[in-house]
């Protein structure tokens, strides 16, 4: 069916996390008109769970400078630097205008913001909230400002399908919406500038901590729309996940690095400090570096993981410090006060996602993303701790600008959509429901922590076969799965793993969060360059 409904706006933001609600916020503000659309609740996203903090130059004797030094080195040679230096310049401030807007960050007793650190920075510049709940304090002041402030929501609101005009300008996005009265069904919101902060795609694997929700759909919707997507094999796995054994499935519980930042050590079996003499930093090394640290060790004893030791901080510290964290743990039988607490990595974040310029500008006209679905060029091979959620914030507020500043100059005009296929294509299949399963057992076995020419081959043979099953039953029947939520998220599942095991085949190195076994070392003359990817309309 065409689109049953539609509803009109300047700016339509897709996604409610700290980069869409921020976008929101300050496009309003700007008097532009919008509406953001959410696939579940307002917070029910990624930001929501973020522990450890935010980053930002923030404390004495810290500076913009030493913070981009540390983001660099983590990206391990593939920052974009401009874009980190208005990441870390800007920063500070961005994080001012949060707390103004409603955030309450953690006090060192002088009024000053109290500061953590995490793997690979040099100093302690971490901003937390109610210990380690920093991201649902965020999560929380930007949902209450959306609502006191008027700025128009749909919940439960998938995104399909971004619609173009003529002249190929993003015009608005095709929804899926269930239960939202006058809004149910497939409909759109039409609108001349498409933010997406759709989160990221760690539903990709078996075991990661991203909620259910994040299953790529900004970055499958912008493929699908010919935007050039970058940096996709460049996952980060978090080191310190809780682990809750070896076939444990979906969102996992986080040990934050902040853990470590405060002074736990990580030991293995035999209770042997293992990250002291492989980095300066020893636990707190860059992610990529401590996930490897565990790997090896975990492979050297075959054991399914290793420890996070932090008895040492007694009850006190514990309850009042990582109160999130020891609830977590106990909740799974486990007491951090009295025992080592058992960790394996997975996966954590997409470093990558759709290109975009310093203003948040996709190679799409008028289609703008920020937060984890964008590639900025901030985070180059590998994320450092912590950054996210100033990405989010301070590219978001750039976008806004920009869409401001469009308008003044008479550029933001409504745009007459095209029409789009619904609900499939034989480039873009629908998958059934129980896809996604199959999807997550394949990239975890062939594309994880650890990769090689010949798991990846294995991936992609079988991510190849599940698309070809649905073009076949597409082309035979004139449909495969009903249209619905479970049957977009596997269908975006299956597009966004498929670009990334062959990105990941491609980079025939080992290179911040992309670990090649059968090419261990980073090679700087051929591979210091990024991955970009472009879908042909035909889905290749
Ligand atoms: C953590 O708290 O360890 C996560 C921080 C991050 O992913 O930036």
């Amino acid at each position: 069916p065409a689109p049953g409904w539609s509803i009109a706006a300047d700016v339509v933001v897709v996604g409610s996390g700290v980069a869409g609600l921020t976008a929101a916020l300050r496009c309003e503000a700007a008097g532009l008109t919008t509406v953001v659309v959410t696939k579940a609740r307002l917070d029910d996203g990624s930001t929501r769970w973020a522990q450890g903090g935010i980053a930002a130059a923030l404390g004495e004797g810290d500076t913009p400078e030493q913070h981009l030094d540390d983001t660099l080195v983590a990206g391990a040679g593939l920052c974009d630097e401009e874009a980190v230096r208005l990441l870390v310049t800007e920063g500070p401030d961005a994080v001012r205008r949060l707390i103004s807007t409603g955030a309450h960050f953690d006090t060192d007793g002088e009024g000053g913001i109290q500061l953590t650190r995490e793997g690979g920075h040099h100093r302690r510049r971490i901003a937390h909230a109610g210990g380690d709940a920093t991201g649902a304090e965020i999560s929380r002041a930007l949902v209450e400002a959306v609502r006191v402030r008027g700025v128009r929501t749909v919940e439960n609101a998938l995104v399909l399908d971004l619609l173009t005009d003529a002249d190929g300008r993003a015009a608005g996005v095709t929804l899926h919406v269930m239960g939202e009265g006058q809004h149910d069904g497939v409909g759109a919101v039409h609108a001349p500038a498409v933010v997406l902060a759709t989160g990221g795609m760690g539903q990709v694997f078996s075991a990661t901590t991203n909620p259910s929700v994040s299953t790529g759909d900004g970055v499958a919707l912008a493929l699908r729309a010919g935007a050039e997507v970058s940096d996709l094999e460049f996952v980060q796995f978090h080191p310190t996940v809780l682990f809750l054994g070896a076939d444990a499935e979906g969102q996992q519980p986080l040990v934050s690095e902040a853990v470590r930042g405060e002074g736990a050590h990580l030991v293995d079996g035999d209770g042997v400090r293992f990250m002291a003499g492989q980095h300066e930093l020893a636990e707190l090394a860059p992610r990529d570096i401590v996930a490897k640290g565990i790997m090896r060790r975990m492979r050297e004893q075959d054991a399914e993981h290793m420890f996070l030791d932090a008895r040492h901080f007694g009850a006190r510290m514990w309850e009042r410090r990582f109160p999130t964290i020891l609830a977590a743990c106990r909740a799974h039988g486990i007491d951090p006060v009295t025992e080592p607490i058992p960790v394996a990595p997975a996966a954590h974040y997409a470093s990558g996602g759709v290109r975009t310029d310093s203003h948040g500008r996709t190679t799409v006209p008028g289609l703008y993303a920020c937060g984890e679905v964008a590639c900025t060029g901030v985070h180059g091979a590998n994320r450092l701790a912590s950054n996210s959620l100033l990405e989010g914030l301070v590219y978001a507020e750039r976008i806004a600008v920009g869409i401001a500043r469009e308008r003044a100059d008479g550029g933001l005009r409504a745009r007459v959509p095209r029409p789009v296929p619904y609900p499939e294509t034989p480039a873009h299949p629908l998958l059934a429901p129980e896809a996604r399963f199959a999807i997550q057992r394949i990239m975890t076995d062939g594309a994880g922590v650890l990769r090689s020419a010949a798991s990846l081959a294995t991936a992609a043979d079988r991510l190849e076969r599940l698309h070809a099953e649905a073009r076949g039953a597409l082309e035979e029947n004139g449909k495969t799965a009903e249209p619905g939520v479970d049957t977009w998220e596997a269908t975006n599942l299956l597009c966004v793993a498929r670009v990334l095991v062959a990105a990941a085949r491609l980079r025939e190195e080992t290179r911040g969060c992309h670990w090649r076994e059968d090419h261990a070392e980073r090679d700087d003359t051929h591979w210091r360059r990024h991955i970009v990817v472009r879908l042909n309309p035909d889905g290749t």
